[in-house]
């Protein structure tokens, strides 16, 4: 191996010069001995004394999920996965393609080193049925699917086998709390494990009514409800939102309906339990903003309301050419 051989005392100077003018190979250890250092360089390099010496190959760590399946498979199968990452507390879920599903456990193993998390599990089907969970299947680390996530502050306890949450809409949840002023009556239809409640009620004073039909999932809300110091206050309901609400003799100057598959079936729920002027967060799977626009102009017009739409947009993308969609809208009589 060459080296630059210098005495001892000018070894650090030495070596940052080298290491500035990219003339260093970093791929080997340095060397003291008898009062010299020996500094691996790639080619001789003027104004030192070049010798050679054995010197000792760096240990290669891989740096990247990327070096550590690279031998596996292409630049592009590694990229596809990556972007597939959803990352909850410590727990990754991965969406592996069918025709590398023979590697997975190569994969599994890969992700559970390059992200050092608890445990790897993989999407074995689509979200699905009423309570929108999906099968997983346990790759590598410790199979223990419950988990605290942390999202803008929040912190939020669920198992990933029982219950929905995405950490994908992040952004849209911010967005939303801060659209939020103090001391309105909120109302979420489909809370889940309370992600838009708890960062709600989190930094304003609101009082807030939130309902799931998971049985899991409003046990895991009651339980946020404690982790988190909340300036506003959470009421849970655990039943269908249609027949809890009968009970509700109040309305709402906000109602959340992220429910995004089948959230314009229970419109006209939302447009009696508005309060006039109240906005309505509404989500939906659609390649456009008319159809939702017009879902929700039809059911306020069928209870002599009318909506203003004050902001759309696309919270993120669910398959090519179609979006999670989100319509806000100000509902008032007419
Ligand atoms: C897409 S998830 C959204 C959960 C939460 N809002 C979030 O952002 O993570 C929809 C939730 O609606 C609940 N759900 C489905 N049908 C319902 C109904 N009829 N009444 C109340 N909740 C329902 C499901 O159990 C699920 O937790």
């Amino acid at each position: 191996m060459k080296c630059v051989k210098v005495p001892l005392r000018q070894l650090n100077d030495t070596r940052i010069k080298l290491m500035e003018e990219g003339l260093m190979n970093m791929e080997y250890r340095i060397k003291a001995e008898d009062e010299f250092g020996y500094i691996p360089v790639n080619d001789n390099v003027e104004g030192y004394e070049i010798v050679c010496m054995h010197l000792e190959p760096m240990k290669k760590v891989p740096h990247s999920f990327s070096e550590l399946l690279e031998d596996e498979l292409t630049a592009e199968e590694i990229e596809n996965l990556r972007t597939s990452f959803d990352t909850i507390g410590d727990i990754v879920i991965l969406e592996i393609p069918d025709d590398l599903v023979d590697k997975k456990q190569i994969i599994g193993d890969a992700a559970l080193k390059f992200t050092k998390r608890k445990a790897i599990y993989m999407k074995k089907s689509a979200i699905k049925g009423t309570i929108r969970i999906r099968d997983l299947e346990f790759l590598a680390g410790e199979d223990d699917s419950v988990t605290i996530h942390k999202e803008h502050g929040a912190r939020l306890k669920l198992d990933v086998r029982e219950v929905y949450f995405s950490p994908r809409l992040a952004t849209e949840r911010k967005r939303v709390m801060e659209s939020v002023s103090d001391g309105e009556k909120i109302l979420d239809m489909f809370c889940g494990i309370g992600p838009f409640p708890i960062l709600i009620a989190r930094s304003k004073n609101v009082d807030i009514t939130a309902v799931d039909i998971n049985e899991a999932a409003i046990k895991y809300l009651n339980e946020n409800i404690k982790l988190n110091k909340l300036k506003g206050n959470i009421t849970t309901y655990c039943g269908d939102v249609r027949e809890v609400s009968e009970s509700f003799n109040f309305k709402f100057d906000r109602i959340i309906m992220n429910l995004p598959g089948l959230a314009y079936t229970f419109l006209d729920v939302a447009v009696n339990l508005i309060e006039d002027n109240g906005i309505i967060n509404y989500y939906e799977f659609s390649d456009s903003y008319e159809q939702g626009i017009k879902r929700l102009e039809s059911a306020c017009k069928q209870v002599g309301k009318q909506v203003e739409i004050t902001n759309c947009r696309k919270v993120k993308s669910t398959s090519p050419g179609e979006w999670h969609v989100a319509i806000d809208g100000k509902v008032s009589k007419l």
